[in-house]
């Protein structure tokens, strides 16, 4: 069995190191696994909810795309797409926002903390608070649940909203899958062994830190940001604690054991500082040339970034569609000639009253037409010379011999003695007509008294 997973990237803005250790070279090795099936793609509609500058949205876009395509994703792996091109993803958030409990919202971390902030200043509770903000889990639970992920990789931050779409899934199976479960119940993946790369200034690499290295910068911009690493002040021939530098914390994020050995024996043996800087842009601008020249490639096709990206949605939309109808049909949201014909197939008492109704042409010949019991439409008998024929011909259809009913397109015939002897009306689709033909069936069997 495969192991499908599932994670989105917010595009609000432009990956730096840290991502890529942290999310994007995890994410890429993990797809390469036998049993993956792997679903990722940017969350731009969550982007909305934090951010109001189009440009912005449109930039981080574009750039997070190339980012994953020029660090190794393969697109015939895994399913790549934007959010925002699967519509079923916004209808499927109705649907849960139908059933999520507001309570369970109001403790969403995120909300909390701005509610608390509101409270501490005086202010309003809900002051600044958007119904983005407060309904953030909900979206995320349809990203989850639309493509019934296993595992999704996320940061801790993130553990609570996975719960609550274990939770909103739960409750829509429990009160619409009549034993059916649509949603499987995905797991938070937390990968340990990946790597919290630190900043320049030691503390978590971030940007609202300030401490970022760029990714995809030119080699001119990386050896600046290497060298802006803050250091303590050992001289040139002292001796260095590796463990308590994060400048070597970063150096074994990108290195080989045997590089990892030698720098640190370097370190503990008096390297400069400069020279261990230098070190560490060689070994950084190794790792990333070749994506960065890939990544620049990428930013200068936009146009086909954009085609990699639709074929995704099209991918992720032969699955999302058909679910989504299946959704639809289970909270009551059904075509009206289903609708119908599911009603009159569970009640015996409507079939009974289906019935034949005869009248005569302008011409002066005689027909009948066979109605369900709410007056549609099933069956419209040819013209017949006389009234009396016409009789003998209803009369056969109800004696319970097998009917020969004959399809056509999207409607049928039915035949007596070599002869269509009456016609249905066109149905909207195959289905449709296939129910109409069952319902026929069921019209003209005999009824048990
Ligand atoms: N909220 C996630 C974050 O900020 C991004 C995200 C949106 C996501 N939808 C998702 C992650 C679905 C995993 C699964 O990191």
């Amino acid at each position: 069995m495969t192991t499908r997973i599932l994670t989105g990237i917010t595009t609000t803005g432009t990956p730096h190191l840290g991502n890529y250790a942290g999310a994007i070279r995890p994410a890429i090795v993990a797809s390469r696994a036998a049993d993956a099936d792997s679903f990722y793609f940017l969350a731009d509609y969550h982007a909305l909810i934090k951010c109001d500058d189009p440009l912005r949205i449109q930039r981080s876009r574009l750039e997070i795309a190339a980012t994953w395509l020029a660090s190794g994703l393969d697109t015939d792996r895994v399913t790549f797409y934007r959010q925002s091109d699967i519509p079923e993803i916004t209808e499927l958030t109705w649907l849960l926002t139908c059933v999520a409990a507001k309570g369970l919202l109001n403790r969403a971390h995120a909300y909390k903390a701005s509610v608390d902030k509101n409270v501490e200043q005086g202010e309003d509770p809900d002051a600044g608070v958007t119904m983005g903000l407060f309904s953030y889990p909900v979206l995320m639970a349809a990203d989850i649940l639309m493509f019934n992920a296993h595992q999704v990789p996320v940061g801790r931050d993130q553990i609570q909203h996975v719960e609550m779409a274990r939770d909103i899934g739960q409750r829509f199976n429990h009160l619409f899958g009549k034993g059916k479960e649509f949603f499987v119940m995905p797991q938070a993946l937390i990968e340990e062994s990946v790597a919290t790369l630190p900043g320049l200034d030691g503390r978590k690499m971030s940007k609202s830190y300030d401490n970022t290295i760029p990714l995809f910068g030119s080699s001119k911009q990386l050896k600046a940001a290497v060298s802006s690493i803050v250091t303590d002040s050992r001289a040139p021939g002292e001796a260095k604690d590796p463990d308590n530098s994060h400048l070597f914390t970063l150096y074994q994020a990108f290195s080989t054991a045997a590089q990892k050995a030698e720098f640190r024996a370097d370190l503990l043996g008096g390297l400069a500082w400069g020279e261990a800087k230098q070190r560490l842009f060689e070994l950084l601008d190794n790792e990333l040339g070749e994506s960065r020249e890939r990544y620049h490639a990428l930013i200068e096709r936009p146009a086909d970034l954009e085609d990699i990206l639709l074929a995704g949605a099209a991918k992720a939309r032969k699955i999302a569609t058909p679910f989504l109808g299946e959704l639809r049909e289970a909270v009551g949201l059904r075509s009206f000639r289903s609708d119908l014909q599911s009603t009159q197939s569970t009640k015996k008492k409507a079939v009974k009253g289906a019935r034949f109704v005869s009248f005569r042409e302008d011409d002066g010949s005689f027909r009948f037409r066979l109605l369900a019991a709410d007056g549609e439409q099933l069956l419209l008998s040819k013209n017949f010379a006389d009234g009396k024929t016409a009789g003998q011909v209803s009369k056969r259809l109800q004696d319970g011999s097998v009917l020969d009913v004959r399809v056509d397109g999207n409607g049928f015939a039915v035949w007596l003695d070599d002869e269509a002897v009456g016609q249905s009306p066109q149905f909207a689709d195959t289905a449709a007509c296939e129910q109409a033909v069952a319902q026929l069936r069921e019209t003209l069997a005999p009824q048990p008294e």
